[in-house]
């Protein structure tokens, strides 16, 4: 630890000076005080790696480039936007924070810690980090990386997801605020979890808080944080209609809670249901069934998904074509559709080829 005279220097200072040198200052979020940036830049950030986020997000406000704006966007359009980017009930939350924010602060994004974490979809730690980026704010931020890098610099046993290993985690993150420059520290603390800091092969030689690292210093990196204890997720399945004539796809509207809620997708029936009499009833449509395609694994937060894509060539024209909620979907808008990743990716794979 290098030192000024006889006292070493703080974690903070640590960090900050190795900011100045290898940390990220050129983010799209970064170099503004806007909270509504800054807030959009922390929610796609909370469950997706940085590069993924920057074209989503330069999209994003340029479609919505202020509060108001998103708050009175239908929701489809903000879906539109977020297809792709997965966790889309962040998409939804969003959008209800915007609302909120117009409905109870007059549209300007409220300063206070509290009110902050009032607005959906915004926990502590977000809160604190867009209080941090946008009023300066002194407050503590343990996201998944910052757990990662508290966890081994303190040594701390258990898995951070556990109540009581969070508490701890929390109180550790407190006692190593820096009384200033709150922004920089944060920022620091972020890059190093995304860039030294990693889960595996971590660059030690190149962390600025190696010198005091418990986890370094009793050869424990490989085992901190511990993971989360393995529980096994159930496991469903279900076929996936591409019901296709004149290069349309009918898409179906999904319900507006549940998985991939409010998003279009293509119609689900169950693995063992006769497609032939299901289209008849559901959508008027007769239909000839081809061959399947291959099955295609999704894995969510509680359970893994297996769709059996199943392609079917529409003989008769279906009453039910302009049923709210069902959409023969060109294969050409397929791109800005408000679809699951990986439905949009079998229909490009699939059906564009
Ligand atoms: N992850 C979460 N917030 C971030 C930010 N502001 N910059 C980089 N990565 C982040």
């Amino acid at each position: 630890m290098q030192a000024i005279g006889a006292l070493p220097l703080s974690f903070a200072s640590r960090l900050v000076a190795w900011h100045a040198k290898h940390g990220r200052r050129d983010l799209p979020w970064q170099n503004t005080r806007d909270p509504y940036r800054i807030w959009i830049s922390e929610i796609m950030l909370q469950q997706t790696q940085v590069s993924t986020v920057i074209p989503y997000y330069e999209r994003f406000l340029a479609a919505f480039p202020d509060v108001a704006t998103l708050a009175s966007s239908p929701l489809e359009r903000v879906l539109e936007h977020w297809s792709g980017l997965g966790y889309y009930r962040r998409a939804h939350l969003a959008h209800r924070a915007a609302q909120a924010i117009v409905d109870h602060h007059g549209g300007t994004f409220p300063h206070e810690n509290d009110a902050i974490t009032a607005l959906p979809g915004i926990g502590r730690s977000t809160a604190a980090a867009i209080a941090a980026f946008a009023f300066g704010t002194r407050g503590a931020i343990l996201d998944g990386n910052v757990k990662r890098v508290l966890a081994r610099h303190a040594g701390v046993d258990g898995f951070p997801g556990d109540a009581k290993v969070e508490r701890k985690l929390w109180r550790h993150a407190e006692s190593l605020l820096p009384e200033r420059e709150i922004e920089t520290y944060t920022q620091a603390l972020m890059d190093l979890g995304a860039t030294v800091c990693l889960r595996r092969c971590p660059g030690c030689d190149l962390c600025p808080v190696a010198n005091d690292c418990i986890a370094l210093r009793e050869d424990r990196i490989d085992s901190l944080p511990a993971p989360r204890p393995k529980k096994i997720l159930p496991q469903r399945a279900v076929s996936v209609l591409l019901l296709h004539r004149h290069g349309e796809v009918l898409v179906e509207k999904r319900p507006a809670t549940g998985i991939w809620a409010g998003l279009w997708s293509l119609p689900e029936v169950a693995v063992d249901a006769d497609i032939v009499a299901h289209c008849l009833v559901r959508f008027a449509a007769e239909v000839a069934p081809q061959t399947p395609l291959p099955a295609i694994e999704h894995g969510f937060t509680h359970f893994r998904l297996t769709l059996h894509p199943q392609p079917c060539a529409v003989l008769g024209l279906p009453r039910h074509a302009a049923e709210p909620g069902l959409l023969w979907l060109p294969l050409t808008d397929i791109a800005g559709a408000a679809l699951p990743a990986p439905i949009k990716k079998l229909l490009r794979d699939r059906m564009l080829a």
